[in-house]
């Protein structure tokens, strides 16, 4: 074998896998209807592009501090304060490559072979696959629909041993937009407090909460663990700025040292001209993100209507980020796939919807649909979706007539 053995544990992430795929098919000039993709379809907002601009017509194109410029760590510390009122010094955040970098740094600062590190599933497949990337070894606890995906610290907490090393929490959750609430959060970090384990909130999607719940998880952190809590977050979803790649870990100062230490050794500064847009977008106006979630609110409301006009449908209304995440155990009865895998790749193929199969999130039975697009493509996307299960259902019907 000529690659190292750490690359043997991971798997290719499938939701880039379905993105690539539906890439192919429109390359031939099909008329795919995306709902893969994990990014708004919103323009990134017009100041924060000009400040780009301005990035660039004043040269600043060189190398900078590894952990990012101080003007940008000032930024990120002064939203802190003031969308939870949580005070963070600059030298306790380090700018990185998107809020997965932010995840990866903590993953090998933190864990060593051996460890345990305890999160939920459904999940955002790249958690798991850095927790095993660093050696260690992910503990899954499972959430249901039935109760709206909850994350609940006494599952939680009942999956810690001795070997662990962290539990990570990802709320708004990718993909099933759920939130943990304020009160199962504190039982944890109480609890983290006395056995001595980290916690690491991934915040990413933190700006995308539709109703206004309370959810100040950095308050939490700070106030009951703040030596050992990391916030991992990112300008993507919130600002529409996938592309940029900006996004931070906050944490104790001598965390994030050592952040900058493996950074510095890796992949160093991110993009200097994104440094700037990325003041742009946290310390300028927020009404872009308002009017997205406004948005997002809308499209959430009318897709859960119309994919659940079969029965056969069923849904949880996410309560923040921009995904459905349906459960179709019955349609794939009725469809004679024998996983939403095949599903997907059939609805791809035939129907040219782009979704992303449960499996991938540690959920076969679901499949989880983007509504960061626009409206009518959602209804084209939900009208083909339905037309492809009626088709399907019918052959297998016709077949089973046949075998009787
Ligand atoms: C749960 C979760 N965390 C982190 C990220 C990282 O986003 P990015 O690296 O694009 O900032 C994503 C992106 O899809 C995500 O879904």
């Amino acid at each position: 074998m000529i690659f190292a053995a750490r690359m043997r544990q991971i798997a290719p992430s499938p939701t880039l896998k379905v993105t690539a795929e539906a890439d192919r098919l429109r390359r031939q000039g099909v008329d795919v209807v995306d709902l893969g993709a994990g990014e708004p379809d919103f323009p990134t907002p017009e100041h924060v592009k000009n400040a780009a601009h301005a990035a660039l017509d004043q040269n600043f194109t060189k190398y900078t501090p590894s952990a990012g410029i101080l003007e940008l760590r000032q930024a990120i510390c002064q939203r802190y304060d003031t969308d939870y009122g949580v005070a963070f010094k600059p030298e306790e955040v380090i700018v990185t490559a998107g809020g997965k970098q932010a995840l990866y740094n903590t993953a090998m600062v933190l864990f060593d072979h051996g460890d345990e590190v305890v999160t939920h599933a459904p999940y955002w497949p790249t958690i798991p696959e850095q927790v095993k990337l660093a050696g260690a070894t992910p503990v899954i606890v499972q959430t249901s629909p039935e109760d709206g995906f909850a994350i609940h610290a006494d599952a939680i907490l009942a999956a810690v041993t001795p070997r662990t090393k962290a539990i990570l929490i990802n709320s708004p959750s990718n993909p099933a937009g759920a939130l943990i609430s304020e009160a199962a959060l504190a039982t944890i970090a109480d609890e983290a407090a006395r056995r001595g384990l980290w916690v690491i909130a991934d915040l990413t999607y933190e700006k995308l909460i539709y109703d206004p719940v309370p959810h100040n998880l950095p308050r939490i952190l700070t106030e009951k663990l703040r030596d050992r809590a990391v916030i991992c977050s990112a300008a993507s979803k919130a600002y529409a700025m996938t592309g940029w790649r900006c996004g931070w870990a906050i944490g104790p100062a001598q965390f994030i040292a050592q952040c900058n230490a493996l950074q510095g050794h890796s992949t160093s500064n991110i993009n200097s001209i994104t440094q700037k847009a990325a003041i742009a977008a946290l310390a300028g106006p927020q009404d872009s993100v308002t009017m997205m979630l406004n948005e997002y609110r809308r499209r959430r409301d009318a897709v859960s209507e119309w994919l659940t006009a079969d029965p056969r449908i069923t849904c949880v209304k996410p309560r923040g980020a921009f995904y459905l995440f349906p459960y179709v155990a019955d349609v794939l009865e009725a469809t004679g796939f024998r996983s939403t895998n095949e599903f997907a790749e059939a609805l791809l193929a035939e129907a040219h919807v782009a979704v992303t199969a449960g499996e991938g999130f540690d959920a076969p039975g679901f499949f989880r649909l983007s509504y960061a697009t626009s409206i009518e493509r959602l209804k084209e996307g939900t009208d083909r979706l339905h037309a492809f299960i009626a088709r399907r259902s019918a052959q297998t019907r016709g077949a089973a007539t046949a075998r009787s």
